[in-house]
């Protein structure tokens, strides 16, 4: 039946209604829907009403609030057609109420906890009259150069997939088509995580094989989960422009992996053939884009110019527009919008549903659940109740306005609490605080040094808050150099030549490379940006109330020089011997170790755990099960991630030194162990080739039991037959 509700529609439409609906554009009839690029001309709300009005919009993008949707929506309605506009938004890490970076919740390897975010983001969203987001971004991040980073899961394939699938079932719910349920848009189809040195909108070069086997399965989790769209890549994918590129938007997307839903171009990536050098004008970047399986043109609005003369001309056949119009009114169909036009746009919800206590409290929970506790020499933290006199130092101890990061533009509200503000709440006499900047965030302030080493001299420990702005991460933010700014670094040198306890708070939107008094430092903690809970999350982790318990979805290198870094590269045929040896000849480099400074996988908590024992089927069979006993040998009660990692000892391709297949968390009382039984089969072993063929070979497969992907574990050998 909503079939033939389609059909019908499409054959009443004229191809000016056609590319209508393939358009979408910068909501400004509402609030923060402004164009993002320079130079771009806003139409005006009234413009923009009429154009609705003819039938040339179907989606508006990043506008919030209910009045101005259900305005825009009732233009629609008045439309020769009626059909209903979707309104979309770049909703990555919430709405009102911020939560982590996305690459700080994955540091909780929860899926979980990332489907509860993922729902509660789309119950205040969709309060706020949205319809459907530009999320998860599920590139899989191989290069902490690029600003990115932030915005995704990491750089492993396996937490990728599971964190994709749980996003998107948060965001959509059981339901599309329920009121508080948000369309997802798995992004950026595919391998922008590859672009070359990490520089953003570069060129992506990555074999076919790498491409299915490490960048596209994300994709095919969300999908699985039911993902109602995909957006297109803005890069150069093998030397086609993602927009352009048949093979992969036809032939990998539809033919390979079955996605029905619309393909969306990221924002005007069609305009920006003409610069790729892959078209000629607009109008043949209109006619490359909707060939290749680009359907819905963002911002540029070339297809509402160009493809009713590349029709009538015959350059573009009606089948391929009707095809890709079938796709988007199918997703309007799924969001309900046929029967119910003003789903999503209630006040009552939007009063009501939006920054609620329930909400803020998770953020909370994700918010401590993201830190991640590097170093702990001496058992530093939690902070001895001993503590009398603390130093808050560094740019992020006073700044409620750098605890977001990139794309939480819509918090606008800005309800943020840092951890000068929370510490001044918490402490009493006669423990007191003393806070001082010390040095911007990448320009030293006159005399901040010198006001931040007195401070540090008179305290029992420093607190040294430094790390990344909220603008040095996210899209168009790559960095060469991935260390602490060198002014704070500055600061971070001479506070430690005061020789107090420092306890370093990192704030960042990828890994960094250590340097100097940081990488020194006796405790280190990665915090990303946590959002509006930074501060009680940071003070529960800081005092003990809660334990640390994230783990690092990337590595983190000695140096830059490193990247492209991750744990599961391919081995190479002179792999350095266990003890270093002087003359060389193996694969290293001369001044940094082939190796994570913390690895991929790595975290620290408050106790302490031993993995005692391992058990693996001789042969691997579908309801295979690896067994292992852990053991809580410390003081307190606290919370393991057991990580189970592979390889195939010998393949037709080559098998990554080490893959993450399976983890589990375990909390324990101290002295007491348990089994964890974690599944493998065959399937977890299979290896996908450059024409999407997946096999499995006989062989030796190698298992650990770790707690990082650089930690030697426990080992067992099973068996493919
Ligand atoms: O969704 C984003 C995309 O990730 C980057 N370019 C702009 C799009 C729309 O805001």
């Amino acid at each position: 039946e909503a079939q033939d509700r389609i059909d019908d529609l499409i054959g009443r439409m004229t191809i000016e209604e056609k590319a209508g609906q393939l358009s979408c554009f910068s909501d400004t009839i509402r609030p923060l829907g402004r164009p993002t690029n320079p130079g771009e001309a806003a139409r005006d709300a009234a413009a923009m009403l009429m154009a609705i009005r003819a039938g040339q919009i179907g989606m508006l993008f990043n506008g919030h609030g209910v009045a101005g949707a259900r305005k825009a929506q009732r233009a629609a309605l008045q439309s020769r057609l009626g059909i209903p506009l979707v309104f979309a938004a770049d909703v990555i890490h919430g709405y009102e109420t911020i939560f982590p970076i996305p690459l700080g919740e994955a540091a909780a390897f929860d899926a979980a906890l990332s489907e509860r975010i993922a729902r509660a983001v789309a119950s205040e969203a969709t309060a706020g009259g949205l319809h459907w987001t530009f999320a998860p971004m599920v590139d899989v991040a191989r290069d902490q150069r690029w600003g990115r980073v932030a915005e995704g899961a990491g750089e492993d394939v396996h937490l990728g997939c599971v964190l994709a699938a749980a996003r998107v079932r948060g965001f959509q719910g059981n339901d599309l088509s329920a009121d508080d349920a948000l369309c997802a848009t798995p992004k950026h189809f595919a391998g922008y995580g590859a672009v070359g040195g990490g520089m953003e909108y570069g060129a992506v070069d990555v074999s076919p094989a790498t491409l299915r086997a490490v960048h596209v399965p994300p994709f095919a989790a969300a999908f699985a989960a039911g993902a109602g769209a995909v957006m297109a890549s803005f890069t150069d994918v093998n030397g086609i422009p993602a927009t352009a590129n048949r093979p992969l938007l036809t032939g990998l997307l539809r033919d390979e992996l079955a996605f029905r839903g619309p393909c969306v171009s990221d924002y005007q990536a069609d305009l920006e053939l003409i610069a790729h050098g892959a078209a000629s004008d607009e109008a043949d970047a209109a006619r490359r884009a909707i060939l290749a399986g680009t359907d819905v043109s963002m911002q540029s609005g070339l297809y509402n110019a160009h493809l009713p003369a590349l029709v009538a001309a015959g350059r573009v056949p009606m089948a391929r527009v009707d095809e890709a119009v079938r796709r988007v009114l199918g997703l309007k169909m799924r969001l309900g919008l046929f029967d119910r036009p003003f789903r999503s746009l209630d006040r009552a919800a939007e009063r009501t549903r939006i920054g609620t206590l329930a909400t803020r409290a998770l953020a909370r929970e994700a918010a401590t659940r993201a830190v991640v506790l590097l170093r702990n020499d001496g058992d530093l933290l939690p902070l001895s109740s001993a503590t009398k006199r603390i130093a808050l130092i560094g740019p992020f101890g006073d700044d409620p306005a750098q605890l977001d990061g990139p794309w939480s533009f819509a918090g606008y509200r800005r309800t943020g609490i840092d951890l000068a503000t929370t510490l001044r709440g918490r402490i009493t006499a006669p423990t007191r605080l003393i806070v001082e900047p010390g040095s911007g965030i990448e320009a030293p302030i006159p005399g901040g040094i010198e006001r931040a080493v007195a401070a540090a001299r008179g305290a029992d420990i420093v607190l040294l808050a430094i790390g990344e702005g909220g603008d040095m991460s996210g899209e168009a933010n790559s960095r060469t150099s991935i260390t602490i700014p060198v002014a704070q670094q500055a600061l971070a040198d001479a506070v430690a030549a005061t020789d107090r306890p420092i306890v370093v708070l990192l704030r960042h939107g990828r890994a960094l490379a250590l340097q100097g008094a940081v990488a020194a430092a006796p405790a280190i903690l990665a915090t990303w940006f946590l959002g509006c809970e930074t501060g009680p999350a940071l003070a529960d982790i800081l005092f003990g109330d809660v334990e640390p318990t994230g783990r690092l979805p990337v590595s983190f290198p000695f140096a830059t020089g490193q990247e492209p870094w991750s744990y599961d590269r391919l081995p190479t045929g002179r792999p350095p011997p266990a003890e270093p040896q002087p003359q060389g000849g193996t694969g290293r480099w001369r001044d940094a170790p082939d190796a994570a400074c913390y690895a991929f996988g790595h975290g620290l908590g408050y106790t302490r755990f031993a993995l005692e024992t391992v058990t693996a089927p001789p042969v691997l069979a579908d309801a295979s099960d690896v067994v292992v006993t852990v053991r809580n040998i410390g003081a307190r009660r606290g919370t393991h991630l057991v990580q189970l990692y592979v390889r195939q000892r010998v393949a037709s391709l080559a098998r990554p030194v080490r893959q993450l297949k399976r983890f589990a968390h375990v909390t324990l009382d101290a002295g007491e162990s348990r089994a964890v039984a974690l599944p493998l089969g065959p399937a977890d072993l299979a290896i996908v080739d450059g024409r999407g063929t997946r096999r499995i070979e006989p062989g030796d497969v190698d298992i650990w039991i770790a707690s990082s992907s650089a930690d030697p574990g426990l080992h067992a050998v099973t068996r493919l037959v």
